[in-house]
């Protein structure tokens, strides 16, 4: 499944956030690719190191903690240090599948990547092309939100960015493992407290908004790792 998560990052530090990647200083994507996705991989990566990559992703963590979509959705355990790509004009990433253990870079924690995040920071008519591409169950889905914009989509998918035919393609990227590794599980809590949300803005105190948010919690200690 799909998730949009609308306004992740809101205009002034999406504005700051560019500008800053404007100057800072990039390096060839490849350099942290495996191999077979280095053959398919044409882009620009900030390393983990950088400083502007470390400010930036602390942002997004406050930013993401805030936000109770993604909390719902992700029911996040941890959430890798954000990275930064840049696809100028011919660049691109082919048809890859993202590993599924990443080490924690300068630690010796590793997680297990449940779901992937890409946070797009381009405003779409900024740039033509750059769309990504996700194969998520029977039709392919591309995805091009505006900036500021999220979607997180199951790390189990083959996926790909097109190329970029006009201006440049600033995304921010990153991976979570999940509380609920399995997807299933995953997606019906996340229908069920968007149901009781909904019920309890429809029916405000309900009697059974308790026993509902009561099965949701038994379902979460059930099924939950932490
Ligand atoms: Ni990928």
């Amino acid at each position: 499944m799909l998730i949009h998560v609308p306004e992740v990052l809101t205009q002034d530090p999406l504005q700051q956030a560019r500008e800053m990647l404007l100057k800072a200083a990039w390096e060839d994507g490849r350099g942290s690719a495996g191999y077979l996705s280095q053959q398919v991989k044409r882009n620009q990566q900030l390393p983990d190191s950088d400083p502007v990559a470390r400010k930036l992703g602390e942002l997004i963590l406050l930013a993401l903690d805030r936000n109770a979509l993604f909390t719902s959705a992700a029911l996040p355990l941890k959430i890798l240090p954000p990275q930064f790509n840049r696809y100028s004009v011919g660049e691109s990433y082919g048809r890859h599948i993202d590993g599924a253990i990443r080490p924690v870079a300068g630690t010796v924690h590793r997680v297990r990547t449940d779901l992937s995040a890409t946070l797009f920071l381009s405003a779409p008519e900024d740039y033509d092309g750059g769309e990504l591409r996700i194969e998520e169950g029977l039709t392919p889905r591309e995805v091009k939100f505006p900036a500021g914009d999220m979607v997180l989509y199951p790390s189990t998918s083959v996926h790909r960015v097109n190329p970029v035919t006009r201006g440049e393609r600033l995304a921010s990227f990153f991976w979570i493992q999940s509380m609920v590794r399995d997807e299933t599980k995953r997606i019906m809590l996340f229908e069920m407290d968007k149901a009781i949300q909904n019920l309890a803005a429809d029916m405000p105190g309900h009697a059974s908004l308790v026993d509902l948010a009561g099965v949701y919690h038994n379902l979460l200690r059930a099924w939950a790792d932490v």
